[in-house]
């Protein structure tokens, strides 16, 4: 078995976190060492998800657990490719926050279920309905996949109140991307 790899959480306005991602290929010992790779980032982050972007690779793939505990590994999902084929349900109206905004907080509105055709790390294919928590978090990870982030999906409102947060972000990133050149 492969060694998970070593990440750390690529930070809005990051252009990873925009670029289009590509159909994992292959199931092999290299996607699981990803798979775990992002697992540990997660929970090491206090996460209940995260997506290949997030991490730096452009991938059609994300993880999550939605009690944030490594101690329930029986919580851990892989969906690889995953596609969604139908949102059902009331709208549901709820704070998310994402580990590549911190300090970003807004209330999206989503649909209370999703059913989604995916791939687990093993290469087994899948169709399930979610809901609830489970069904909120695959859709913000799904957004990551298509580049869409929480900043796209804020009310004025939260705009408004998070626009602190977000100038922050983009000052450490044009201030990271600075040191970077002079080295
Ligand atoms: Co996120």
């Amino acid at each position: 078995m492969a060694e998970p790899r070593s990440f750390d959480v690529v930070l809005y306005p990051d252009p990873v976190l925009r670029k289009e991602t590509e159909d994992v290929e292959t199931f092999d010992d290299g996607l699981r060492a990803i798979v775990d790779g992002m697992l540990e980032r997660m929970f090491e982050s206090r996460g209940v998800g995260l997506a290949a972007p997030q991490v730096g690779l452009s991938m059609r793939l994300f993880v999550l657990n939605d009690e944030g505990d490594r101690e329930k590994p029986e919580r851990n999902m892989a969906l690889v490719n995953p596609t969604i084929k139908s949102l059902d349900g009331k709208k549901v109206r709820l704070e998310e926050g994402c580990l590549s905004l911190p300090g970003v907080h807004a209330d999206i509105t989503r649909p209370e279920r999703c059913t989604v055709h995916a791939f687990d790390a093993e290469g087994n294919e899948f169709e399930r309905e979610f809901d609830g928590f489970v069904a909120r978090i695959i859709q913000h990870e799904y957004d990551h996949l298509q580049g869409v982030l929480l900043t796209d999906r804020m009310t004025p409102s939260d705009k408004m109140r998070n626009r602190a947060a977000v100038e922050e972000l983009q000052d450490a990133y044009r201030q990271r991307k600075a040191s970077a050149t002079d080295a």
